[in-house]
C-alpha cells in the first residue's frame, strides 16, 4: 500500500489504475466496520483506494474535532492487512486552502434528524465527499448503513448531481453484544458502554416484534424505547427520504442517544 498526502501525487498514482476503482472514505480510528467496507471493496474492485481525513467542515464548533481519535500508523496496518492499494491521507490545508468557501447543499434531507442536531454537518460531509470523488474518480464507493442518514444523503448527492459513481451500502458491523462499532465508542467508560447497549437492545426488540407481524410504526418505536436512555430521537422513517414511512414499504428505525458526553447512533432496517 502506498500513502499520499497531496492531490497531484495521488492523481499520478491512480492514472491507469486497474478498473473498477473502488473507494472507501473514512476519518480514521479504523475498526472492524471500516475493515468490512474495505473487504467489500477488495472483493469487487481492481483497485482499492481508502482515505483518512478528519474533515473539519463536518464538525460543529462545540464538537469533538480536536479530540477525535487519530492513529495513522495503526490505521495503515489495518488497511494494508485488508488489501488496500492506495491511501489518501491529506492535511486540512490540502483540501481547504486559505479562502476555501464552497459548500454543497442537498436540501431538506440534510436538515432533519442528525442535520437538525448538527447544523451544517451534512453540507460538510457532501462537500468533502464530492471533492474526494473528483480527486479519486472512483467507479464505486462504499458507505456503511451504520450512518443511515449519511448514506441517504450521499445517494441523493450522487443522483441530484449526476455523479458517475455507484454507491454501495454495507451492513452495520456490531460487537458481539450488539453495540454498533464506532470510532466514538473509544470515548465510552465501561459503565457508559453498558448504558449505550440499550440502543441496540431496543432496536432488536422492535425487530423481533416486526418479525412477529407488527407493522404499526408507532408500536415498533415504543418497543424500541429503552427506559432511562437520553434519546435525541427515536423514530420510524423512510430509508431514502427520512420522511414518514409509506405503509407496507421498508421502514428504518433510527436512534441517537447521549451517553455521558458521547452521542451514539444506531438504526435497523425492517422489511
Ligand atoms: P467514518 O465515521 O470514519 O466512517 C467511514 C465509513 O465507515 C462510513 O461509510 C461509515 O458509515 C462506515 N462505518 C462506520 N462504522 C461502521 C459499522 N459499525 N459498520 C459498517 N460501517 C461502518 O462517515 C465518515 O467517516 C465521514 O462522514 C466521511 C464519509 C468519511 C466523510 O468525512
Amino acid at each position: 500500500m502506498r500513502t499520499y498526502a497531496t492531490v497531484p501525487e495521488l492523481r499520478v498514482a491512480l492514472a491507469g489504475a486497474p478498473r473498477p476503482v473502488g473507494f472507501v472514505p473514512t476519518m480514521g480510528a479504523l475498526h472492524e466496520g471500516h475493515a468490512e467496507l474495505v473487504r467489500r471493496c477488495r472483493a469487487a474492485c481492481g483497485t482499492v483506494v481508502a482515505s483518512i481525513f478528519v474533515n473539519p467542515l463536518q464538525f460543529g464548533p462545540s464538537e469533538d474535532l480536536a479530540r477525535y481519535p487519530r492513529d495513522l500508523a495503526k490505521d495503515q496496518r489495518l488497511l494494508e492487512r485488508e488489501g488496500t492499494d492506495v491511501l489518501f491521507a491529506p492535511e486540512p490545508a490540502e483540501l481547504y486552502p486559505d479562502g476555501f468557501a464552497a459548500r454543497v447543499d442537498i436540501g431538506p434531507l440534510a436538515t432533519v434528524y442528525e442535520g437538525a442536531i448538527r447544523p451544517g454537518h451534512f453540507a460538510g460531509v457532501c462537500t468533502v465527499v464530492l471533492k474526494l470523488f473528483h480527486i479519486v474518480k472512483p467507479d464505486v464507493a462504499f458507505f456503511g448503513r451504520k450512518d443511515a442518514q449519511q448514506l441517504a444523503v450521499i445517494r441523493k448527492l450522487a443522483r441530484d448531481l449526476d455523479l458517475d459513481v455507484a454507491i454501495e451500502p454495507v451492513d452495520t458491523v456490531r460487537a458481539e453484544d450488539g453495540l454498533a462499532l464506532s470510532s466514538r465508542n473509544a470515548y465510552l467508560s465501561p459503565g457508559e458502554r453498558g448504558e449505550g447497549l440499550g440502543i441496540s437492545r431496543g432496536l432488536f426488540r422492535a425487530r423481533a416484534l416486526f418479525e412477529k407481524g407488527e407493522r404499526s410504526a408507532k408500536r415498533l418505536v415504543e418497543a424500541a424505547r429503552e427506559k432511562g436512555l437520553a434519546y435525541d430521537y427515536l423514530e420510524a422513517v423512510d430509508p431514502d427520504t427520512f420522511g414518514p414511512p409509506a405503509p407496507g414499504a421498508p421502514l428504518l428505525l433510527v436512534a441517537a442517544a447521549r451517553v455521558g458526553k458521547t452521542r451514539l447512533l444506531d438504526n435497523i432496517l425492517l422489511g
